[in-house]
């Protein structure tokens, strides 16, 4: 028997589970391969003792519309950067690959399939590059990775962002109230573009376009002078004013990023100081937009990843990363997949439309 094994890495994503069920199903066509997962990303080799789950067809069944991932997940523990507290409580980080191999080796999988998003594709190279049988699968809500046109998990968190736009578009409306909604995104403002196109918001910023905050003091101010008497405001996290800073706050990993629920609060003082006299109220989707079960776009797209994977796996084809390109499920080396983001251009298609159709960027 041939011997397989699944990991997750990285923050979750609706899909996750439907990548694992699809590389199970395929997988057991060929009767001669056998189905493990590792709990926790690479955790479930490295630890002692170590968790590694058959993964039988009942193990399986029915997961593609759970949302999380059964093997659970880590978004601190890189084998090739693991944290290591010191006795006097700093954290020092060790590249624990080696050991990683050597277990692995020890295991005896023919191949290796890692679920994750770019940190995780990093880490995939890292060890393909010493000789691991390792293929990886995008994952992201973000939709933010170049190597595929889209990333599963994207359009759920599309949705759950615009139901609950929806929701508070008739509420600004009853109380002629400013609303301003937090969506996931620190580097790339496609959560935020889509969601201002899908619930017709009046401004989206974005991190990708610095905003003037005189300039959307005067929007905000326009709606009331006109009659609408009510606003709505889409905005990413990692969004910043021109010439501003943004909050952040020490990551898990001693790293400054930006702190979830900071902008919209910091955009509505903003607003106020810039003498904007509409009454403001502030929500932040945080992680509700990571959670549940995936739409069936999401759950289709994850499962036919999880098919490709395996059959990379079945022709040997190691080193690569599957890829949703011009309407084709392809695979991309992973050094190519791990070189370059996809952030929203100034002239992207869906920009230029939601200005044509006078949303706010604030620039
Ligand atoms: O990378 C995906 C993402 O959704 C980002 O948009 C967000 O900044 C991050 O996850 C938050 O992750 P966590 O709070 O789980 O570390």
């Amino acid at each position: 028997m041939k011997k397989i094994l699944i990991l997750t890495g990285g923050g979750d994503c609706p899909g996750l589970n439907a990548v694992i069920r699809g590389i199970a199903k395929r997988a057991r066509k060929e009767k001669d391969w056998e189905i493990y997962g590792s709990i926790e990303a690479f955790n479930g080799v490295l630890n002692e003792p170590q968790e590694i789950i058959k993964l039988t067809s009942r193990k399986t069944a029915g997961i593609h519309i759970k949302g999380g991932t059964i093997l659970k997940t880590t978004n601190k523990d890189s084998p090739i950067n693991f944290p290591v507290t010191q006795p006097d409580g700093t954290i020092k980080f060790e590249d624990r690959s080696d050991e990683l191999i050597k277990k692995l080796k020890a295991l005896h999988f023919d191949a290796i399939i890692n679920i994750g998003g770019d940190g995780s594709q990093k880490i995939s190279k890292v060890l393909f590059d010493k000789g691991v049988p390792i293929i990886g699968v995008p994952k992201t809500i973000d939709n933010d990775l170049s190597a595929t046109d889209v990333t599963f998990g994207f359009q759920t968190a599309v949705q759950i962002a615009t139901d609950s736009f929806d929701r508070l578009v008739t509420t600004a409306e009853s109380h002629h109230r400013c609303m301003i909604m937090e969506v996931m995104g620190r580097d790339a403002g496609w959560i935020a573009l889509h969601t201002a196109i899908a619930g017709g918001a009046e401004i989206c910023l974005i991190p990708e376009i610095p905003y003037d905050i005189q300039k959307l003091a005067k929007r905000v101010s326009m709606r009331y002078k006109n009659g609408k008497g009510f606003c709505n405001i889409v905005i990413a996290e990692g969004s910043k004013p021109k010439n501003g800073t943004i909050v952040s706050q020490k990551g898990d990993k001693g790293s400054e990023h930006v702190r979830l629920g900071g902008v919209a609060y910091q955009l509505s003082q903003q607003l106020k100081d810039a003498g904007c006299k509409a009454e403001i109220r502030e929500t932040v989707l945080g992680h509700t937009q990571r959670g549940g079960t995936p739409v069936a776009y999401d759950r289709i797209l994850a499962t036919l990843y999880g098919v490709k994977a395996f059959e990379l796996a079945l022709e040997k084809k190691f080193g690569q990363m599957v890829a949703f390109k011009n309407n084709e499920i392809v695979s991309v080396s992973l050094e190519k997949a791990t070189q370059s983001y996809n952030v929203v251009n100034k002239n992207n298609y869906l920009v230029k439309a939601a200005k044509g159709m006078g949303i706010s960027f604030g620039d």
